[in-house]
């Protein structure tokens, strides 16, 4: 579905941030992204959602490359991609129901009928559909991330980038949003996933990924990557971390 090829990204202050980075992330696939600070997760998943421009290599959407100079081109073909950040971004000043409808009817062309009736669908999901007339201010951080993911799902995605979606969360609210992913990862979601929970990652993923540097260095089911590599700096990672 995504196929992520040889992709470089090198910041003005000349930090290389993603080295000859490639990835290939099949239908119904869940894939996590794991390594130190600074290894480049955010960066790879920036690149595939638009927000920064790699200098070069390829990402390719259901087999067609990419044209990173083609801005409205390329948005229509990341159309496919839902994003949720660790900050969920929300706009302050609309309801959680305005939040939700506002890209359906302005960038689908989605009736207001069939985009409530869509966010209502999702909210449901999330568990809030008692929340669509809230502001975002009234909602606690867990309610507000699993509204960023109910708006991601308005829009019909085939594949669900998260790049750290509970760290900026309180310890008990993160659970309410990892079981929201879990449910989508049931529901044959594909996804990539950046996460610090560990044991979620080796839970919900097809594959990890083990990122220094701005390179996989490692890769492998979650069995092989917690119990099998013999990969020293993936060994010393997750010692520190588990
Ligand atoms: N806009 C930017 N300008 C300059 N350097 C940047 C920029 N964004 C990221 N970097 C640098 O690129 C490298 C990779 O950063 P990135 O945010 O992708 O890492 P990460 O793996 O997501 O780290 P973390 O786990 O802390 O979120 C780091 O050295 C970072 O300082
Ligand atoms: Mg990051």
């Amino acid at each position: 579905m995504i196929d992520i090829v040889n992709l470089n990204k090198t910041f003005s202050n000349k930090v290389e941030a993603v080295k000859d980075f490639s990835l290939s992330v099949e239908k119904g696939e869940v894939i996590s992204l794991i390594g130190p600070s600074g290894s480049g997760k955010s960066t790879v998943l920036r690149c595939i959602a638009g927000l920064e421009t790699p200098d070069s290599g390829e990402i390719l959407i259901n087999g067609k490359t990419i044209d990173f100079a083609n801005e409205k081109e390329a948005q229509k073909q990341r159309i496919i991609m839902g994003f949720v950040f660790q900050h969920f971004n929300l706009f302050a000043n609309m309801t959680v129901m305005q939040n939700l409808t506002v890209a359906p009817v302005n960038v689908q062309g989605k009736s207001e009928e069939e985009a409530r009736r869509l966010a209502m669908k999702y909210l449901k999901r999330v568990g809030l559909e008692d929340k669509a007339d809230e502001f975002p201010s009234k909602l606690s951080g867990g309610q507000q991330q699993r509204v960023a993911i109910a708006r991601a799902l308005c829009m019909n995605p085939e594949i669900m980038l998260f790049d750290e979606p509970t760290s900026a969360l309180d310890p008990e609210m993160i659970k309410e949003v990892l079981n929201v992913i879990r449910g989508l990862v049931d529901d044959g979601m594909t996804m990539i996933i950046v996460s610090h929970e560990m044991n979620f990652a080796r839970e919900i993923s097809d594959r990890i990924a083990f990122l220094e540097n701005g390179r996989i260095i490692e890769t492998g089911t979650p069995d092989y990557i917690f119990n099998s590599t013999e990969n020293r700096r993936v060994k010393a990672f997750l010692d520190k971390v588990l």
